[in-house]
């Protein structure tokens, strides 16, 4: 059977809830209800500014969750103690600007390689996997790999916000060989960023990548047809992809 996981996250329903100041909607009765429709994963991001989702909800969503708990997290030591306090089933290290509206691009591993290799241990030791979100790029997979990383997550933004036809094409081509580089070195490979019901379907195709991990265009579909129903939608595009249909 072809074993693809779906994360979804569910950080922008914190973002509504962080508005207002209020207690809804919560992002817990939001993962409990993406689990219905088909997650295999819950996705969070705890930034360093707290602008979403809080200790709060990844101390309550440690203990409901039923599937995988994903923490997206900045690469940084104080990050890190949380996570090993809280025990994530797995951390996606990502970089991480104050100023950024949504993680703009892949971590640099090749350029820190120390430091992460470092926090890649710690993390471990708490028995956590670590992915790492990286640019479709060559030696990032490979810095990755160095630093051995459990997996690494292909930031799939510039595919998806190709303006052209043709440079769609070529970030699209620059996935398919991060993919099969992974698969050629063993190395676990998963995607997301800006994914949608319209775009997904190419990436969603490529075999090597075994998980996507999908949120604002989710939770967007959700406020029209429910949370359950927009996760059960992508999960069913990902799977239709894969089976060639
Ligand atoms: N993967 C990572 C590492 C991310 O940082 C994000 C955004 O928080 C996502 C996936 C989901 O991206 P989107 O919300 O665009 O689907």
């Amino acid at each position: 059977m072809d074993e693809v996981r779906l994360g979804v996250n569910v950080d922008h329903v914190a973002t509504i809830r962080q508005a207002r100041g209020t207690r809804y909607p919560d992002p817990v009765t939001a993962a409990a209800l993406a689990e219905s429709g088909g997650a295999d994963q819950i996705t969070i991001h705890l930034r360093e500014d707290r602008r979403h989702i809080q200790e709060r909800d990844l101390r309550i969503l440690r203990e409901t969750v039923q599937t995988r708990l994903n923490l997206e997290m900045a690469a940084t030591k104080e990050m890190s103690k949380i996570a090993y306090e809280f025990k994530p089933d797995m951390v996606t290290l990502v970089p991480e600007k104050r100023e950024e509206l949504t993680t703009e691009g892949g971590l640099d591993v090749a350029m820190r390689r120390d430091p992460i290799k470092d926090q890649v241990r710690f993390l471990q030791d708490g028995d956590i996997h670590v992915s790492l979100f990286i640019d479709p790029d060559i030696d990032q997979i490979r810095a990755a790999h160095k630093v051995n990383a459990n997996a690494v997550e292909l930031h799939t933004g510039a595919y998806c916000e190709a303006k052209s036809q043709g440079v769609r094409q070529q970030e699209f081509g620059r996935l398919v060989d991060a993919a099969k580089t992974c698969s050629k070195i063993g190395l676990p490979v998963y995607a997301g960023h800006g994914l949608t019901l319209n775009n997904l379907a190419p990436v969603a195709a490529l075999l090597e990548i075994t998980e996507f991990n999908i949120g604002h265009s989710i939770i967007a579909r959700a406020i029209f047809v429910g949370m359950v129903e927009a996760v059960r939608e992508m999960k069913q595009a990902i799977l239709q992809a894969r089976s060639g249909q």
